[in-house]
């Protein structure tokens, strides 16, 4: 980048700058804001990309000066707003300088270490990759630079949530600093602009800071692969079933199953299994916590991350069975539905009640889960205590886990134990899903039992089975939510 020249040697307000020739400031634009609010404090962005502009549009909008630093002020200066200043030596004006270049630019602003001293450069990169070992942009940028205060910040921040300012997912602005003083101008910067800073600690934190934007959804990856896998062991499971025995052993050709009839008995098993893999790990901590007889020891670590990930699990099951439930509603639709309609004896009074019941309990269990996924909606889920969150989820959730088992059940019916169903010896697959869940919701219903509550109730108040303490529960009247996690 080429800021030459030297600072002390040119003008440094904008009254001196308007007394220069045109040519020493060709391309430069004075700053309107300067003249009507000169109290406003003065802002540097040293380079003029998409960030750069986005940045300033949003500093002027929040009453700041800004002055733009530029290789080539003149190409640059009609795409910044007009209250914005595009100059060669913008560096030397402000007391906060954003850096919003490349971290393989950073070298060419050597030749303004001089004019930076004792400035806060603010480092907004991100990284190409994930790094795992570091050193970060913003340490290397401190390195080159060791008489500025770099901040670490804004990387998380789209150049595009920016410009249309700040709004509920992208509010969030972490910081941090080797200078506490530095990051609380930035803070408060921040804070004029109209997002929320987060203090993140000193700048060995800019590393995690940079690797933020780079994660493609890490807590999803295992509900995701987990789903596709059992998509495709069912989908297999009922081919072989559905399609392949009628084809092998009576020449019948059903592949035309395969677009939606056999998508139709899949997606549900996947839904039902990984709903019942929502609460299984609950299920696990109450029992260790029983077995250990306290609850601080450490869960193993498998144990932990999946408690992490459940939310994933329960929306991947949702969006599994809001999609059964669409393919539903659409089988009736098709010509080979209509067809076999046409060609059956219609009424038979047990089949119809077998439907009647299972739909309706279906619909209810898609309502429950709907509830759950909204809630789940950091929005919604702010507006509720964690009282009313536990109750929804660990509760209505039971609810749901319940009435997807009594759906599959009651689809089943009596056919689990006809013989015809056992095409190639293989089980049903509505036989198959449901032996996890009614597991769980047995296993749960011990919980309630009334010495086993008690008990689990005492540990998760902190009473411990090695340490004779005496130990008294309070009234019913103030129990908090951890202890109604226990009730469900
Ligand atoms: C559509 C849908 C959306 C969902 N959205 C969310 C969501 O937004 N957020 C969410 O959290 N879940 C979500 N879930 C998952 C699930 O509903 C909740 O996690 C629910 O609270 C689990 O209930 P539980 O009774 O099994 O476990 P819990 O209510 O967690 O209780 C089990 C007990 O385990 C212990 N425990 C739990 N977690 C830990 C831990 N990390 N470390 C130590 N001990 C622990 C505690 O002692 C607790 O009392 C969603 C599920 C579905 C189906
Ligand atoms: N875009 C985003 O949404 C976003 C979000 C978060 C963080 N960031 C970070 O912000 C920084 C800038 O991103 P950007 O999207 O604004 O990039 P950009 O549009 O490519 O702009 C970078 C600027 O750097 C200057 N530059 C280009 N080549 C250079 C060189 N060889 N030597 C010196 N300077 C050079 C140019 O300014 P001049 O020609 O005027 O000198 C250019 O406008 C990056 O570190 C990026 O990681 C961007
Ligand atoms: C509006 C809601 C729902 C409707 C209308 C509905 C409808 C149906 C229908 C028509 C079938 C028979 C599929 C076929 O024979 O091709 C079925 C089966 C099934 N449904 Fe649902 N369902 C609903 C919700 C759910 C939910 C929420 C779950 C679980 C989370 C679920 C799990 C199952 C399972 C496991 C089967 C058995 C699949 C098999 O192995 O054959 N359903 N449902």
């Amino acid at each position: 980048m080429i800021h030459t020249g030297n600072v002390n040697n040119e003008a440094t307000d904008s009254q001196e700058r308007t007394e220069q020739s045109p040519e020493t400031y060709r391309g430069s634009r004075l700053l309107e804001a300067a003249q009507t609010e000169p109290g406003s404090p003065l802002v540097g962005i040293l380079g003029t990309g998409d960030f750069s502009r986005s940045l300033a549009r949003r500093l002027v909008a929040s009453g700041h000066q800004v002055v733009v630093g530029s290789r080539n002020p003149k190409r640059s200066a009609a795409l910044f707003p007009d209250e914005a200043e595009v100059w060669l030596e913008a560096a030397s004006q402000a007391d906060i300088v954003f850096v919003a270049l490349f971290p393989e630019h950073y070298s060419s602003l050597v030749e303004l270490k001089q004019v930076l001293g004792g400035r806060v450069l603010v480092d907004v990169s991100n990284g190409l990759c994930l790094n795992q070992d570091g050193p970060s942009n913003a340490e290397q940028l401190a390195d080159m630079f060791p008489e500025s205060h770099v901040v670490k910040g804004f990387n998380t921040i789209s150049a595009w949530a920016l410009q249309s300012g700040p709004r509920d997912g992208s509010r969030q602005v972490f910081l941090c600093s080797d200078s506490s003083v530095a990051k609380a101008s930035v803070s408060q910067l921040c804070r004029r602009m109209g997002f929320i800073p987060i203090d993140m600690g000193p700048l060995s934190a800019s590393l995690e800071i940079e690797n933020m934007p780079l994660y493609l959804f890490p807590s999803w990856k295992l509900p995701v692969l987990l789903s596709f896998a059992l998509f495709i062991f069912f989908y297999l499971y009922n081919f072989i079933r559905d399609v392949l025995h009628p084809y092998v052993t009576s020449g019948k050709s059903a592949f035309y199953k395969m677009p939606i009839e056999l998508v139709n008995v899949t997606l549900p098993c996947v839904a039902l299994v990984m709903l019942t893999l929502v609460y299984v790990p609950g299920l696990c901590a109450a029992f260790l916590q029983l077995w250990w007889g306290t609850k601080y020891k450490r869960f193993p670590d498998f144990l932990d991350k999946w408690l992490i990930q459940r939310k994933q699990f329960g929306l991947c099951s949702f969006l599994c069975a809001a999609l059964h439930m669409i393919y539903s509603l659409c089988l009736p639709m098709r010509k080979s539905a209509r067809f076999t309609m046409l060609n059956q004896d219609s009424w038979v009074s047990e089949d119809v009640w077998r439907m009647e019941l299972y739909v309706s309990v279906g619909i209810m269990a898609i309502g429950l889960l709907s509830l759950l996924a909204v809630t789940s909606l950091p929005s919604v889920a702010n507006t509720v205590n964690w009282r009313e969150f536990s109750f929804i989820q660990s509760s209505l959730g039971h609810c749901a886990l319940f009435m997807a088992t009594l759906h599959t059940c009651l689809f089943g019916w009596t056919r689990a134990f006809d013989a015809k169903q056992y095409h190639f010896y293989l089980p049903p697959t509505f036989l198959l899903v449901v032996i996890p869940p009614v597991s769980v919701l047995i296993f749960r219903s011990l919980l309630f039992l009334p010495c086993v509550a008690l008990k689990l109730r005492k540990i998760r108040r902190g009473w411990e089975k090695t340490r004779h303490i005496r130990f008294t529960l309070p009234d019913e009247d103030c129990r908090n939510g951890l202890e109604d996690v226990s009730h469900v």
